[in-house]
């Protein structure tokens, strides 16, 4: 392919259609693209399959069950197999190992590619909203049929349109919007629980982190489509919610309605069906003491908090931009634990952040020690270009980060299985969510504080919700047995 054949649109940033005409147009192209889906699979006398791989957060998630609706309504037949005849990567940027997983798969699908000719790949997410990641793909990855980026996700079906009807490599990626474009179809991964978006984009600008740039501004939902959405998704079966976005407690900015984040999570609470309400993620900094009290008072809010400190050192947290110090952060886990003392706390922390010395990791670690996570992730920096962090000096050789890093991940292992024991011999209730990975006469089960139970029970109780008491610790799990 040379470069004169590649339709590159960088950078427009609205559609000149409203939300309800976009709903509409991209339905006729479902239309479109299903009787083109029908002559494919005329020709080859088998169903055309499709396969969406992704990488990343919840957000990812939801999006790529977005893709999946609009794909299986066209007529594919959804596959885990990347021998599709169209694989999608959902992608994910936050961390420069995501971009170098997905080039190193794209190598193996251009070999499959090269076996079925008719094969098309797409890509999506927030790796491609990077203007250098463009640059890279045409230049040495032209084998790519199809690009486009996190703010343009509901034209899906009018790209893959242009794509299957073009041997052009497509490229819409915009860098902006203010749309929300509503009534996308969704083919849920679970029946019986949801992830539902409240609100997009991100405006805090911690200054490691790309996700602002390549996910926008916050734009909140209008609560009404939220709502819906949750009655719709409970009429169809769903009794676990997962309310998503950057930055949940800023919810409502900009809209209105003059609705927060609690406001909106007691209406949901009165949906008819739904049982536990789950949210993430949430900023230390904007967290409420309304959010607090009625956490504490509602029996659907789940008994987990997923709260990013990201450093426990007051120096590196104010060059990170977090807006908080250690103090105020552990005097907010204060107040959530006097308010709610079985809540199940989980966070996030960064290792190797510029300027960050084995002091200040120290101060990490001391800080893991007094909230007594019942889990964290930890991540070693990744410099993200276009950030004011990738500007900054690095002060920790890679053995010095490696060495802090494995120290921290040690103590939050030991505290994290401290804390787990105390379920040991209780029973609590787990909604059912699959049959075991390993062995097919157990299942895994869920509870409130997101610990995962597995127990010997029959897969007909995929989706119930069952009493059990926990027996063994494993660390991060229980094996326990049903009541
Ligand atoms: N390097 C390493 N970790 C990062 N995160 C965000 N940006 C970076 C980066 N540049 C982590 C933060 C965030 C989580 C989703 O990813 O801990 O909370
Ligand atoms: Fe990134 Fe900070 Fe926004 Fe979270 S709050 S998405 S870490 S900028």
């Amino acid at each position: 392919m040379k470069w004169k054949d590649v339709d590159y649109t960088p950078y427009t940033s609205t559609t000149p259609y409203s939300s309800e005409e976009e709903s509409i147009r991209q339905e006729d192209f479902i239309q479109k693209l299903s009787c083109l889906v029908r002559e494919m699979a005329e020709r080859s006398g088998r169903v055309p399959t499709a396969c969406v791989v992704t990488f990343g957060c919840q957000m990812n998630a939801r999006d790529s069950e977005k893709l999946c609706g609009i794909l299986s309504r066209a007529g594919y037949m959804l596959t885990e197999d990347e021998e599709a005849d169209l694989v999608v990567y959902n992608t994910c940027t936050v961390r420069d190992n995501a971009n170098q997983r997905v080039y190193g798969r794209l190598g193996h699908l251009n070999a499959m590619k090269k076996l079925l000719p008719t094969k098309k790949i797409a890509l999506c997410g927030c790796m491609v909203q990077e203007v250098e990641v463009i640059e890279k793909i045409r230049r040495s990855y032209s084998f790519v049929d199809l690009i486009f980026g996190t703010h343009n996700i509901y034209k899906f079906p009018e790209l893959l349109y242009m794509s299957l009807t073009s041997d052009k490599m497509i490229v819409d990626v915009w860098k902006a919007t203010d749309q929300i474009v509503e009534n996308l179809p969704v083919e849920r991964k679970y029946r019986f629980k949801s992830g539902v978006n409240i609100m997009f984009g991100c405006d805090k600008f911690c200054t490691y982190c790309i996700v602002p740039y390549v996910r926008g501004r916050e734009r909140s939902r209008d609560p009404k489509e939220i709502l819906n959405e949750i009655e719709h998704l409970a009429a169809d079966g769903v009794s676990e919610v997962m309310l998503l976005g950057q930055n949940v407690d800023s919810y409502g900015k900009g809209l209105e309605q003059g609705i927060t984040f609690p406001k909106l999570l007691s209406e949901v609470a009165k949906v008819d069906g739904i049982r536990r309400i789950r949210f993430m993620t949430s900023h230390p900094r904007d967290l409420s003491d309304e959010l607090i009290a009625l956490m504490a008072d509602s029996d659907k809010i789940c008994s987990h908090l997923h709260l990013p400190v990201q450093s426990g050192s007051n120096r590196i947290l104010k060059a990170m931009n977090r807006g908080y110090t250690r103090e105020s952060y552990m005097d907010l886990v204060g107040r959530l634990r006097k308010a709610m003392p079985e809540l199940a706390l989980t966070t996030d922390i960064i290792v190797g952040f510029p300027g960050e010395t084995p002091e200040d990791i120290e101060e990490t670690i001391s800080l893991v020690k007094e909230a007594e996570y019942d889990n964290a992730f930890t991540f070693i920096y990744s410099p993200r270009t276009g950030t004011p962090a990738a500007e900054m000096p690095r002060s920790m050789s890679d053995e010095e980060i490696k060495a802090g890093f494995d120290k921290l991940l040690k103590t939050v292992q030991d505290t994290a299985r401290k804390r787990v024991a105390r379920y040991a011999g209780r029973c609590e209730e787990a909604l059912v969510e699959g049959p075991n990975d390993h062995d097919k006469t157990m299942v895994t089960g869920r509870l409130s504080n997101n610990l995962l139970v597995h127990f010997k029970a029959g897969a007909s109780l995929i989706g119930s919700y069952v009493n059990v008491r926990l027996l063994e610790n494993k660390g991060f799990y229980y094996i326990g047995e049903m009541l």
